[in-house]
């Protein structure tokens, strides 16, 4: 692993440090995908520049209901979500992106600690940079360690950190646990816990079920922002990897998996095709139909909220949802 720090802007409040996130994982992740009998990519590779501000559009979309409802969760009780949080936090983000909803808590909790540090950890360091430019504008006293790692072993990020002498505090906001497979979220939690104290908290937002009616536009928007979206992936092969993908042979589908409660956003080959990605020297086939599943969106209920943590080696100290009980934050303590 390479643990670089790179100080990327004149402001010594700013510091990016590179974690395992290596050049040539997209690739071998590709072919991995692609030459599987079901085709499938890991959805960490949406966020390239343009994929993380198309995600950001998502947000805006009528039909996205999950950033407004976690909003109204965290500004309905910020107050309370930070006494619980204690005193002298180091706040560390998992899958930061724009951090637009982790303000709702910074204006809390800069009004109580005279310093505060921040770590948003994530897979795109363009949209690192981009967030913690416009929160140091807005926040004097913040100090912003941003880690480009993935958040599958969030041990590796904490170890990159300085010692603090109070709590840790770890948001993981926005659902995005629900990109994980049940079992990989189980190891990514004890991989968290492992590198936490007794007591140190994870805020962990969790969107819950709910008719199919509500999720699927949410996922298969009329302006198609979300196809655009999924279909970055093509152009992202197409420019990284040199690959020949036509965007008009393959269409976006997303639907509701009821029995495994998870939506599925799938890239659909409209026809038999071949395509060709020269930087790995690999031809791949496709059948008229055939789909590359490209990211699962598990939903949560009380129950299997309750289940993941017992698993990883927290216990639920709250738990707050939105007015329609659309969307959950739960507070993990590290037991
Ligand atoms: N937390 C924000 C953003 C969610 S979008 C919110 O609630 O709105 C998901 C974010 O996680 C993106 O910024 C993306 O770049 C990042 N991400 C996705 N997979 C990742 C991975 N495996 N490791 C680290 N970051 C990842
Ligand atoms: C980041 N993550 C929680 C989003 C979700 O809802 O699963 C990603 C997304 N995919 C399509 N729309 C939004």
């Amino acid at each position: 692993m390479c643990a670089a720090a790179v100080p990327v802007s004149p402001t010594s409040r700013f510091t990016l440090r590179h974690g395992a996130v290596a050049a040539g994982d997209f690739a071998d992740d590709v072919r991995r995908g692609l030459t599987a009998s079901r085709k499938s990519l890991p959805p960490r590779w949406f966020y390239d520049e343009l994929g993380s501000s198309l995600f950001d559009a998502i947000c805006f979309l009528p039909e996205y209901y999950v950033m407004r409802a976690e909003a109204e969760v965290l500004h309905a009780h910020a107050s309370e979500i930070c006494d619980a949080f204690g005193a002298q936090v180091r706040l560390v983000e998992l899958g930061s992106g724009a951090a637009r909803k982790t303000r709702i808590l910074l204006d809390v909790l800069t009004e109580r600690q005279r310093e505060l540090e921040y770590v948003p950890v994530d897979v795109d360091a363009s949209m690192l940079e981009r967030s913690a430019r416009e929160l140091l504008a807005d926040y004097p006293h913040l100090r912003i360690t941003a880690v480009r790692a993935d958040f599958a072993s969030p041990s590796s990020s904490l170890a990159m950190l300085g010692p603090h002498r109070g709590r840790n505090v770890v948001l993981f906001l926005g659902s995005t646990i629900g990109n994980l497979d049940p079992d990989a979220a189980i190891a990514m939690l004890r991989d968290l816990r492992s590198a936490l104290s007794r007591g140190d908290a994870l805020l962990l937002g969790a969107d819950l079920r709910k008719p199919r009616n509500v999720l699927e536009p949410a996922y298969d928007d009329p302006l198609g922002v979300t196809a655009a979206f999924n279909k970055n992936l093509l152009v992202r092969m197409n420019r990284e990897l040199n690959a020949d993908f036509a965007l008009d042979r393959f269409t976006h589908r997303a639907f509701y998996n009821e029995p495994l409660g998870r939506i599925e956003m799938h890239l659909v080959s409209t026809q038999p095709q071949r395509v060709h990605l020269a930087a790995l020297d690999l031809s791949v086939d496709f059948a008229e139909a055939e789909t590359i599943h490209t990211e699962s969106s598990y939903k949560h209920d009380e129950s299997t909220l309750a289940a993941l943590a017992q698993s990883s080696g927290f216990t639920i100290a709250h738990l707050w949802t939105d007015a329609r009980a659309w969307f959950a934050d739960a507070l993990f303590v590290a037991s």
